[in-house]
């Protein structure tokens, strides 16, 4: 897919540059508990800023459905960008009109302000064209650098790119750029790991997967659906028992396409779901008691694991492969993500990885920066997963 990028702005002194950027940030009691979403708009924003244009930046906050919400206004992360940014940041309560071509008349070639929550406007998510052009009549260009928010097409995400000349930032570049290599033009084979609880929640990330990937590693909870679904009793474990025939029909997709999946063989099973139980053990799949559920793939299967991965030259990783939040239903997840991580390092794979508790799970592991790609998206690299096109990226192509 061919996009602008910023290689492709000519000089930009005192020009208006729109940048989208995703500052949807987790908060708790006010302060913002994770910032890498900003860290990760940083280069886009001082490339622009330290090559002359006033930058204005454009995200959204939360859910507040077309109306002002106090505790979702874009004010109350600003420090947090000015901290990462190292620069002051003007914050303008609107997104349009009058208040933000006064902004724009303040700034100094090389400012940088942040515009309201887009979300507080309804013709946001309804990618209203009369709130595009007046959004864009402020500016000279658009950036989008917010491909975690790019499969919303709204105003702000796809709207914008039709009516100003648009760019790609330096994140969705790099975004793009990582999952072309690991599942648009990946080398071969190519490995996907899906773990996380449901089957429900990544229906169509597995039906595209098993015709796209040599290996399909499920874990996680939604390992057990497809385990019952094969006959073997799973007990008390998280299991969708109604999705079996949905189950049966991904692993036959699997078959016809040549796609190997891997079930665990082994599992970690506790009657409790508590940190180091004393119920806890290491058992074959065919032997999880009534009382049992399974929390974990077993060491030996995660072994197996790993001797599929080191025929791969290419990954891709989204969700847990046991309930990694609880020691120590966090260890295959670790083993594999410290497995993956070495095998990059080593030169021998390409490895992406996205999603909130994925990228956790890999900070937990201490391997996040060994990954040759770590996502800042949730719900868009799901659906990239899904082989769906992203509106926001769509209107970029040129
Ligand atoms: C995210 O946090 O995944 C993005 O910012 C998109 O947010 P949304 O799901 O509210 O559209």
């Amino acid at each position: 897919m061919a996009f602008h990028k910023l290689d492709d702005l000519g000089d930009v002194t005192g020009k208006v540059a729109l940048v989208r950027v995703d500052f949807n940030l987790p908060m708790q009691d006010g302060r913002v508990t994770e910032d890498s979403r900003v860290r990760a708009a940083l280069p886009t924003i001082l490339e622009l800023a330290n090559k002359g244009a006033k930058v204005l930046l454009l995200a959204h906050f939360g859910r507040p459905k077309g109306a002002r919400v106090a505790d979702q206004s874009l004010s109350l992360v600003i420090s947090t960008v000015e901290k990462i940014l190292g620069r002051e940041v003007m914050f303008v309560p609107e997104i349009a009109g009058d208040i933000v071509s006064q902004a724009v008349g303040i700034l100094e070639p090389g400012g940088i302000a942040l515009l309201e929550n887009t979300r507080f406007w309804p013709g946001e998510e309804k990618n209203d064209p009369e709130l595009v052009k007046a959004i864009a009549a402020n500016a000279d260009f658009y950036v989008n650098d917010a491909f975690s928010a790019a499969h919303r097409a709204h105003a702000t995400t796809e709207g914008l790119a039709h009516v100003l000349p648009a760019y790609a930032g330096r994140s969705m570049q790099a975004e793009l750029e990582a999952l072309e290599k690991a599942l648009g033009k990946p080398v071969k084979p190519v490995a996907a790991v899906v773990g996380g609880a449901k089957v429900s929640s990544k229906l169509g990330v597995l039906t595209h997967l098993v015709t796209k990937v040599d290996h399909l590693i499920i874990g996680g909870g939604m390992a057990n659906t497809f385990l019952a679904a094969r006959g073997v009793d799973v007990g008390k474990s998280l299991c969708e028992h109604e999705l079996a025939g949905t189950a049966e029909a991904i692993l036959d997709a699997a078959d016809a396409a040549g796609c190997t999946v891997h079930l665990p063989y082994e599992v970690v099973v506790s009657k409790t779901f508590a940190a180091n139980p004393p119920s806890l053990r290491t058992c074959n799949v065919h032997e999880v008691a009534a009382d049992e559920m399974i929390l974990d793939v077993g060491p030996s299967a995660v072994e197996a694991l790993a001797d599929a991965l080191k025929t791969c030259r290419t990954l891709v990783w989204n969700g847990p492969m046991g309930a990694f939040e609880m020691a120590p239903f966090d260890a295959a997840t670790v083993a594999l993500a410290r497995i993956a991580a070495a095998l990059t390092k080593e030169g021998s794979l390409v490895s992406v990885a996205g999603g909130g508790d994925t990228v956790a799970a890999l900070h937990h592991a201490g391997v996040a920066d060994d990954f040759s790609y770590i996502s800042t998206a949730g719900g868009a690299f799901l659906e990239w997963m899904e082989g769906r096109e992203l509106p926001g990226v769509k209107a970029l192509e040129i």
